[in-house]
């Protein structure tokens, strides 16, 4: 049939194939790949964490991200209008897009402050001020870092306004484009990392860390973590892959690109994973070190290697590059939202978001220090803002969106989206996939938040 008419017909959007692929890889390569994963990883005894992340990222990311990008095409509208557009009549679905538009700002008000880091590291990496082979060193200009108000807020807010600057070239000459120039230069850095790091005398015992389950470490709450980053990791559950859902071409295929990112991202974090821990075991440090790995453990490595120096600051130019398409596709959601819902011109929309983002980043920037003394729970305002965003909000979001599609927006709509209007026969899948999101996703999900939270006591 003629495809419907799209009330944003004249809306910006992708303009090829490879720029689809290029900004929905880079939206989900990040942080997630080489500060969560590898920390994660170590901290959860390596292979047995990776095969649960592995299977909650097959059963549940890939069918939520498919499922995500289907709606955005369906409705080429912001995820509140989209859901409001999509859901029978009067129900109120939107309020999952509201809540998207909530998880962006929290996400990215600790997201930008790791990048803040990043950022200052690049810079003292290129100064030489960083190496120093003694980890109660490294540790040392770490805490410097993050325990000074001025750096920590400056940093956050050099970084933030970069991402704003390129948001206002909007989505074709701005996500896209950079995205596109940005992923290759991501893997070139990252299989020379990874190569050079192999050579290294620990490359083995890394792999069998890595490779090598180690069961009793698994818990329900170790299942949360693991699902929580694969939720992480897709960027899902919160309005990011509905928003460039919208931004998809018409004859792009959802399964098979959702497929190909899923499995180009599982391959960024672990050729990060092979660049790091053979660095860590070569050098006897342990890998359980925790979200200091990246910036404690590996600048006391690199110091003991020749030409250390470049390396490192190859390693956090790396990190700025892939958190660079993160960190876009996160603000975008409450750019387009207020673009599109409040009427605020695109500019205007993302000066906006980058005003509340600064005021409300402050409270992740100042977490050690100004503000360290608010510890409700014994997590600083920093971890409440990352532990809820993955093991609640985006779980939530992907309850949500699994019963949204599975029940409410009905099958016959998400088949044509997956079939790219009938030019592909994928009805099978179609049916499967709604079977899964209807009866299996939901349920899943809310098992393994109940038991991570210690529900069922532990
Ligand atoms: N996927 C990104 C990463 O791994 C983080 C992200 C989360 C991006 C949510 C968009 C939305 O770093």
């Amino acid at each position: 049939g003629t495809p419907p008419h799209h009330a944003g017909a004249g809306r910006a959007g992708f303009s090829s194939s490879l720029g689809v692929l290029a900004a929905t890889l880079g939206s989900a390569v990040g942080l997630g790949n080489i500060w969560k994963f590898p920390s994660l990883t170590g901290a959860n005894g390596g292979a047995g964490f990776l095969l649960v992340y592995l299977l909650s990222t097959l059963l549940i990311g890939l069918p939520l991200m498919v499922a995500e990008i289907a709606i955005g095409r369906q409705a080429r509208a912001n995820p509140i209008s989209a859901l409001r557009q999509l859901a029978p009549r009067g129900a109120p679905w939107w309020l999952v897009g509201l809540g998207g538009m909530a998880a962006a700002f929290l996400i990215l008000s600790f997201y930008s402050e790791v990048v803040a880091w990043v950022f200052a590291y690049v810079a003292k990496a290129l100064a030489g001020s960083l190496l120093s082979a003694d980890p109660a060193q490294t540790q040392a200009s770490f805490d410097a870092l993050v325990t000074d108000p001025v750096q920590s807020l400056l940093w956050q807010w050099v970084v933030l306004a970069f991402i704003g600057s390129i948001l206002l070239l909007g989505v074709t000459k701005g996500i896209e484009a950079v995205t596109k120039k940005l992923m290759p230069l991501l893997f070139l850095l990252l299989l020379l990392l990874c190569g050079y790091s192999l050579t290294l005398p620990g490359a083995g015992l890394a792999l069998s860390f890595l490779f090598a389950p180690e069961w009793h470490k698994i818990t329900p709450a170790v299942v949360l973590t693991a699902m929580g980053l694969a939720f992480f990791k897709l960027s899902i559950g919160m309005g990011t892959m509905m928003t460039y859902g919208s931004y998809f071409t018409p004859g792009q295929n959802i399964p098979a690109t959702a497929t190909r990112v899923m499995l180009a991202d599982l391959s960024v974090s672990l050729l990060a994973g092979m660049a790091i821990f053979p660095a860590v075991f070569s050098f006897g440090f342990a890998p359980s070190a925790g979200p200091s790995l990246v910036f404690i453990t590996i600048p006391a490595v690199f110091a003991q290697i020749p030409g250390g120096q470049v390396l490192l600051a190859a390693f956090f130019i790396l990190i700025a590059i892939a958190a660079t398409g993160a960190m876009l596709s996160i603000m975008e959601v409450p750019v387009v939202i207020l673009h599109e819902r409040w009427g605020l011109a695109r500019p205007r929309a993302t000066l906006l978001t980058l005003l509340i983002l600064m005021l409300l980043g402050t409270g992740c920037a100042l977490s050690q220090s100004l503000l360290a003394h608010i510890r409700p729970g014994g997590r600083t305002l920093f971890d409440w803002a990352d532990y809820l965003s993955s093991n609640l909000l985006m779980p939530m979001g992907g309850i949500a969106i699994a019963l949204f599609v599975g029940w409410a927006w009905g099958e016959q709509a998400f088949a044509a989206q997956l079939s790219n209007q009938g030019q592909l026969h994928n009805r099978a899948l179609a049916r499967a996939l709604s079977l899964l999101l209807r009866w299996v996703t939901p349920v899943l999900i809310g098992l393994v938040m109940l038991a991570g939270l210690g529900v069922f006591g532990s």
